[in-house]
């Protein structure tokens, strides 16, 4: 194809829009044609799909197409949900460099770095934010391990706390029609309520219908984790609030010997020595009045939460063995118990046990998240249908970008 490319008869607003963009950003109309056919080629599957002769969208099979963005992406579990669903990845951030090269790895991309010094106008259009944003200021370990070391947690603390306020920027700029929000349910009572009514209502003041639900993944997957899902619908593109509802958990329970290993490697065997030391633990907190201390697992039931911290020792999980000290989860297990695909060759773990532990102890539950986002599509398909354009349902406002660069 030749290097020139001319273009006959350009309709008058088209014309005239170019001008005025032009002028708005001091561009040369080549540099500026070329950027903005560069941004289309970004999200050609978000633009407008050829009519039908009856002037309905055409859509391939039952999938809607739509776009999203995998924010405080760990390893990419709203990403699998999302994806399993139709979704086209058009950005990422992650800072942490072992999730990136887990997320690189199994999904081919390396997230982009801190969120914090991204401009929103740098992040493409998208039809989903997806943000399980940073918990530990919140969770009920993070909260006492910062009051015990004398920090600030929540809001306050000003190094992780803030950045909720980042995905409100992002929202406000981008005006994504959906945001997909997930949090430790702690999140709901941490500050008696007020970190929950910030939330609230900064989400309320940029104009999103908000629906909010703790679910526990138990129903899923064999492990106890509850997790607060938060779903935002544009007020300026679901004029009425939508029919949303959040999903009914599945009606049989997964047990955890489902999702063991059947010869798993005697490293992971708790020495004597510790496993003495938990149970002196135990018992002392106990006399103490106090619940905390190891968890000894039920084969056939489900599991406490796995934390981003059980590499330190396991102990809120152990895996009771016949005539052996308990031994705590292998990392491919923990990637069976937080549901993430059971597939090594897609999937495989490229990190150090320590690194993998973290990873899947912050992650999301993807099928827990697939579900949720199975419930938002028909209220999105509702709305693409209604407008029966066939195009992408965002809807940009040219002044708030402009506002905020
Ligand atoms: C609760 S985890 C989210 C995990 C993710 N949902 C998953 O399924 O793996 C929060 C993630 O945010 C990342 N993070 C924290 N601050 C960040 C920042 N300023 N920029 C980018 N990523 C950040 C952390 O490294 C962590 O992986």
């Amino acid at each position: 194809m030749a290097s020139q490319l001319n273009i006959r008869n350009v309709p008058v607003d088209l014309r005239e829009w170019i001008q005025r963009e032009i002028q708005r950003t001091q561009q040369k109309q080549n540099e500026f044609l070329i950027g903005t056919l560069r941004q289309a080629a970004q999200l050609s599957y978000t633009l407008p799909l050829p009519f039908e002769p009856a002037g309905r969208p055409r859509l391939s099979g039952e999938r809607l197409p739509f776009s999203f963005i995998d924010l405080f992406a760990g390893i990419g579990g709203f990403r699998i949900a999302l994806e399993e669903n139709g979704g086209k990845c058009v950005f990422s951030s992650e800072w942490d460099r072992y999730s990136q090269r887990t997320y690189r790895e199994w999904f081919h991309e390396v997230p982009r770095g801190d969120i914090t010094k991204i401009h929103p106008t740098e992040i493409p259009d998208h039809d989903i934010l997806a943000a399980g944003f940073p918990c530990q200021p919140f969770s009920i370990a993070g909260v006492s391990k910062k009051n015990s070391l004398g920090k600030l947690h929540g809001f306050k603390c000003t190094t992780q706390g803030t950045l909720f306020f980042n995905i409100a920027t992002i929202a406000q700029i981008k005006r994504p029609p959906v945001l997909l929000l997930e949090n430790v349910k702690n999140l709901k009572s941490h500050d008696q309520g007020r970190t929950w009514q910030t939330i609230c209502d900064t989400l309320d003041e940029l104009e999103y219908w908000v629906f909010s639900n703790v679910i526990d993944a138990a129903r899923w997957v064999p492990q106890h984790r509850e997790r607060v899902y938060i779903v935002c619908f544009d007020k300026r593109v679901f004029r009425a609030e939508p029919a949303f509802e959040f999903p009914e958990p599945p009606k049989k329970q997964p047990a955890l010997d489902e999702i063991l290993e059947s010869d798993p490697d005697p490293k992971y065997t708790l020495t004597s020595h510790l496993w003495s030391y938990l149970q002196e633990y135990a018992e002392r907190h106990k006399e103490k009045g106090n619940g905390f201390g190891f968890g000894l697992a039920d084969l056939r039931g489900v599991t406490r939460t796995l934390s981003a911290r059980y590499y330190k020792d396991g102990s809120e999980i152990l895996i009771p063995q016949r005539r052996k000290n308990p031994r705590r989860l292998t990392p491919r297990e923990c990637q069976r118990l937080m549901g993430f695909p059971d597939d090594p060759g897609s999937y495989p773990i490229v990190v150090s046990d320590t690194q993998a532990y973290r990873q899947f102890g912050n992650a999301v539950v993807p099928k827990v998240a697939a579900e949720v986002v199975r419930s938002i599509l028909p209220v999105l398909r509702g709305e693409w249908e209604r407008r029966n354009k066939g195009c992408l349902l965002k809807c940009p406002l040219p002044e708030l970008e402009q506002a905020a660069v």
